[in-house]
């Protein structure tokens, strides 16, 4: 038998550093509460943040499409695996982000390797925020491309390389919402400068998406620019309680993702009762004004609340709202007593965020009540 010493070394440095993670079993639905072990947590740290992941609806429509059309896909898209309610979805989400056309995948993750690995070729420049999300990150390092960071408040630095006639096309790519940050990228900035330059502009919502927005199309669309976000990237694993990414863009972009970007065309096609659960999801996410600003709301008065005591949000604008502890024991034990009485909020630390910066990142769900955000300040404060 081989042996893998070499594994479990590691394993006991990320043990002595407070960087191990292990699995926790959930034995409920995501919701506001969760149910470990038998007993109940409030749960702090989920993207399901309009509680769409339980609603009724969804489903239901899930259910239906289960009876219609059975469980697997069973093949990829381009063999026997395009069924209608991936088609009614994408034309859905086309029609949502003002584009000719959309695809979904089978994850947002693979998603933007789609994209990123596909869209921009040898010779271009993608040039990314420091802080995106792996997948990004991932999709850049396998580019054809070569690829940049910086800071987000960096603009003569982007400027600089926007100005280079080193590359032959250059591409920014940010989150709208940063998935550990929890504040906004400047779009506006971005987009004046994506014109200046004649450059492209890719935004992933995966964490505005649902959240943001008069029909809930994310950043770009609060923001009024939609038209000036080339391609938009998203999730429908967030807010839509469902799972899968999508992108959204020009009908050519799409066309050539559908020829040429192998995570989409070496797959099996994503589940057909997710598809047609999506859809309904998209419906009831237009007309969520209401869970939008409950979802705001909940966040305004948690981050007010944390402020006031003293902690670092790290500029937080949104339903993501980190509490900045720095060092990773510290982060753990309290996340630790923080389960014990009743919450679970998951300890986030490098390599995730920078060293240093490991942190509580609080998600807030539209149906949190004000005691829930109260109890848990009162918790973190003890
Ligand atoms: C910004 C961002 N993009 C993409 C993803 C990947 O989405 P998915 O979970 O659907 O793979 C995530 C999170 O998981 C994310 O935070």
């Amino acid at each position: 038998m081989s042996d893998f010493n070499f594994l479990s070394e590691e394993l006991l440095q990320l043990q002595r550093d407070n960087l191990i993670r292990q699995l926790l079993p959930i034995d409920s639905a995501a919701g506001v509460t969760v149910k470990i072990n038998g007993s109940e947590k409030i749960l702090f740290c989920s993207n399901n943040y309009l509680n769409l992941a339980e609603n009724p609806e969804i489903i239901a429509a899930a259910k239906n499409a289960m009876d219609k059309f059975g469980f697997g896909s069973a093949s990829s898209r381009l063999i026997s695996g395009s069924i209608t309610p991936h088609i009614d979805l994408e034309k859905k989400l086309a029609k949502l982000f003002g584009k000719q056309a959309a695809l979904v995948l089978p994850t947002g993750f693979m998603t933007n390797l789609a994209v990123l690995q596909t869209i921009p070729q040898k010779g271009d420049l993608l040039l990314l925020d420091k802080l995106v999300h792996a997948s990004i990150i991932d999709a850049a390092k396998g580019s054809q491309a070569q690829f940049r960071t910086y800071h987000r408040t960096q603009f003569d630095k982007i400027e600089k390389f926007l100005a280079s006639d080193e590359y032959e096309r250059k591409f920014i790519v940010t989150e709208s919402v940063f998935s550990m940050d929890g504040d906004f990228a400047d779009l506006k900035k971005l987009v004046e400068l994506k014109k200046k330059y004649n450059a492209y502009l890719i935004v992933d919502e995966a964490h505005a998406f649902g959240c943001l927005g008069g029909r809930g199309a994310g950043l770009a669309e609060e923001l009024g620019l939609l038209n000036d976000v080339d391609i938009v990237v998203a999730t429908l694993s967030k807010a839509a309680g469902c799972t899968g990414g999508f992108v959204a863009a020009d009908k050519c972009v799409i066309d050539y993702l559908i020829n040429k970007a192998r995570p989409f065309i070496y797959t099996t096609a994503p589940l057909i009762c997710n598809s047609a659960a999506g859809i309904c999801a998209v419906d009831i996410i237009e007309k969520a004004v209401d869970k939008r600003k409950k979802l705001k709301e909940n966040a305004d008065y948690l981050r007010a609340k944390l402020n006031k005591l003293g902690f670092d949000t790290a500029g937080s604008t949104s339903h993501i709202v980190p509490v900045i502890i720095g060092d990773n024991e510290k982060t753990v034990k309290l996340s630790k007593r923080l389960f014990d009485e009743g919450f679970l909020v998951v300890a986030i630390r490098p390599p995730t965020v920078p060293p240093g910066t490991a942190r509580l990142r609080i998600s807030l769900q539209s149906d949190h009540t004000k005691t829930q955000i109260d109890s848990l300040c009162d918790a973190i404060v003890i």
